[in-house]
């Protein structure tokens, strides 16, 4: 199953190139004051996407969710491809989805509760222990959640609340400034916001695969990608006849074999594990071949690799 991760367009979603998938996730502010008007621009742009699935939460400025709430559902039944999550679930093919908009107090803004306050605590305790993928509008407390200036403002109660629910993807928004993937032994973390700070849509959307064991992401660093490994696959498969073969299938099966658990056991990155496995045994064409193959995508998405959120706690 692939997913698309969009979230904080504000009204900046017409320009922006969306690629395909099964399910499109946006994790709130669609809009800039959560007028009717700005709601019903989005979701008619949101719902003639032509994922199968398109699910969406409400942001600090989606005020139309909260205010008025039956206008809202009445602007979303006009497009049934959408499905709007406030507190609540959709299972698509076995994965569990759960949205939520809820984010600590920050000047008065549209799904606000007190920061380490009850509210906060009561909602989280609603998501369901088997969650797969989260998606709420802010983040947890000290991951991609840093504001320019180094200030984390995710939400204390639900970084706790994860160390016990520990889904396998938390998707959300809110903090423009960090963008990007980080993942620890439990969940893959991505912060899709679309605007950057200053509300202009540069931040392309953040597409990952959903397998039964794994997860991979397009476009990140320092893991390898997928598609590079099958094609050094295909390149080696071609070179069976070369007296160099042993040491090359050594290198595939330790890739193969789980890249990361193995650089993770080495403390170092899949990527630097396999230039290390280069330089020590192939000076060749094919090394050559190798490391051009595996270089990292010009585009990269930032990347975090995180401690367990249990060892923290
Ligand atoms: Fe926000």
């Amino acid at each position: 199953m692939r997913l698309i991760c969009i979230s904080d367009t504000h009204n900046a979603h017409k320009g922006m190139q969306i690629p395909d998938g099964d399910v499109l996730i946006h994790a709130g502010d669609a809009t800039g004051q959560g007028l009717s008007q700005e709601v019903d621009r989005f979701l008619t742009w949101f719902g003639s996407q032509p994922h199968q699935h398109k699910i969406l939460i409400a942001g600090n400025h989606d005020w139309l969710f909260q205010k008025h709430p039956e206008m809202a559902a009445q602007l979303l039944a006009a497009h049934p491809g959408i499905t709007y999550l406030q507190d609540s679930a959709i299972e698509i093919d076995g994965v569990k989805f759960w949205g939520s908009p809820w984010q600590p107090w920050f000047l008065d803004w549209a799904f606000n509760l007190p920061r380490l306050g009850v509210g906060l605590r009561e909602v989280w305790s609603k998501i369901p222990l088997d969650t797969d993928v989260l998606i709420t509008h802010g983040p947890p407390h000290g991951v991609l959640d840093q504001v320019r200036g180094g200030t984390h403002l995710g939400c204390e109660e639900l970084k706790a609340r994860l160390a016990t629910v520990r889904p396998r993807i938390h998707i959300f928004g809110h903090i423009h400034d960090s963008y990007g993937v980080a993942q620890s032994s439990a969940t893959t973390y991505i912060n899709g916001c679309s605007c950057d700070e200053d509300y202009r849509p540069t931040q392309r959307p953040i597409v990952l695969d959903i397998y039964p064991a794994s997860i991979k992401i397009h476009g990140i660093e320092p893991n390898l990608r997928l598609e590079r490994l099958e094609r050094i696959q295909a390149f080696l498969n071609r070179s069976k006849d070369d007296p160099r073969e042993e040491a090359v299938y050594q290198i595939m099966s330790a890739l193969n074999a789980g890249m990361r658990d193995m650089a993770e056991i080495r403390g170092t990155s899949a990527d630097d594990l396999l230039q290390d496995y280069l330089s020590r045994g192939l000076q060749s064409d094919l090394a050559k071949q190798i490391r051009s193959e595996s270089k990292p995508s010009k585009r990269a998405i930032p990347f975090t690799k995180l401690g367990d959120v249990r060892a923290e706690e």
